[in-house]
């Protein structure tokens, strides 16, 4: 998938508030490729906050992370495909039948698998008692992703440059723990946007380098600018 550098961004919107959510999508609506809610912004306000971001016209990366028996994910997700975001997130390590019983019922939304969270790495790989690196941990779960049927996957760009050439070509990598400057926060497998870029990711999660911006459009153009300086 091929799209230009402002399209490749997409905004993380941890925000429990709807109105502070639309306020922001407002203010940078111009400067983004889309715009991703997760947990947060559902807890708070659920689908009928999601269809009202709707509005925006950007395409909607519902992050919901599902993980459960095959069954009750896929009867779960049916309620959010009505919805038809464009893409929808599942933990690859929910397993093979867990992933197709969501790719079965799929409409027009894109599944986007998560492989290990970019908060996780090969420390706390050795505390779950597995023996394995966490680049190797990811290959083994883009396996079942694509087994499974995912339109794409979630991982750091670390692990993307060794899957892009073992991957169809249009299969979405998908990259957050994108991180401008040395910030020292919750993710552990981090890279810059132009890194990420150079190394295959199709899509740029960035939620706090830009949502805690003095200036979150001129953060944006900045990313932009480099990215399409650099040829991408
Ligand atoms: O603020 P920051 O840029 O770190 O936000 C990254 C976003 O991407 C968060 O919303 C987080 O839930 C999400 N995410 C992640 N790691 C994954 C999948 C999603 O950080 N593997």
């Amino acid at each position: 998938m091929k799209l230009s550098s402002k399209n490749k961004i997409f905004c993380a919107l941890d925000f429990t508030e709807l109105k502070q959510t639309c306020e922001f999508v407002e203010r940078i609506k111009e400067n983004v490729g889309g715009i991703k809610v997760g947990l947060e912004f559902f807890f708070k306000n659920g689908i009928k906050g999601v269809e009202s971001l709707k509005k925006y016209n950007l395409p909607i990366f519902l992050d919901l992370k599902l993980n459960d028996i095959p069954n009750t994910v896929s009867r779960a997700a049916r309620n959010l495909l009505e919805l038809e975001p464009e893409y929808l997130t599942a933990h690859l390590n929910g397993g093979i039948d867990m992933i197709r019983s969501l790719v079965d019922i799929k409409l027009k939304t894109k599944i986007i698998g998560v492989s290990l969270l970019t908060s996780l790495n090969d420390n706390d790989l050795k505390k779950f008692g597995l023996k394995i690196s966490s680049k190797s941990y990811v290959e083994k779960l883009s396996k079942i992703g694509y087994e499974g049927g995912v339109d794409g996957m979630v991982s750091s760009s670390i692990e993307v440059k060794d899957l892009k050439n073992k991957m169809p070509k249009d299969f979405i990598f998908v990259t957050p723990g994108i991180q401008l400057s040395d910030t020292n926060n919750d993710q552990k497998r981090t890279s810059s946007p132009l890194e990420a870029i150079k190394n295959g990711s199709s899509i740029l999660i960035i939620g706090r380098a830009i949502t805690n911006s003095s200036n979150p459009n001129q953060t944006l153009k900045k990313i932009i600018s480099q990215l399409e300086e650099n040829g991408n």
